[in-house]
């Protein structure tokens, strides 16, 4: 395995992915300290296309949602983080209102390799 192969890990099968649908997945970490949690990310389709956040809201750094797969607002607008309901662009990850606002979510690069869907975190 070459070494840009080694930085991508799958997230999920792109088949196993609706529109609407979220699939939550972990990335290692580079130094992993006893007592951190693994950094988690997620995946979902735009407009059919897979594009996939680290689960991480930029107001304190902690998980977006509560519920397993659920990361929409109750309109299925955009993106809500659970806590304070900062709310976020699905396109583009960038945060429109809350305390966050005019942060972003950080994207992680997305492809398609074999149906599988693969994301690499950013160095
Ligand atoms: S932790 Fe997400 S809005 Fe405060």
């Amino acid at each position: 395995m070459s070494e840009d192969n080694a930085c991508w890990q799958p997230a999920c099968a792109i088949a196993d992915l609706e529109q609407g649908q979220f699939s939550e997945f972990r990335l290692p970490r580079k130094t992993q300290e006893p007592d951190t949690l693994p950094q988690t990310g997620f995946v979902f389709l735009d407009n059919g296309k897979p594009r996939a956040y680290l689960n991480q809201c930029p107001h304190l750094g902690i998980e977006l949602n509560w519920m397993p797969g659920r990361f929409l607002d109750a309109d299925n607008l955009f993106i809500q983080c659970s806590t304070h309901g900062a709310l976020f662009k699905p396109g583009t990850g960038e945060c429109i209102a809350g305390p966050c606002q005019g942060d972003a979510l950080t994207a992680l690069e997305v492809r398609v390799t074999n149906g599988m869907i693969l994301v690499r975190a950013p160095e």
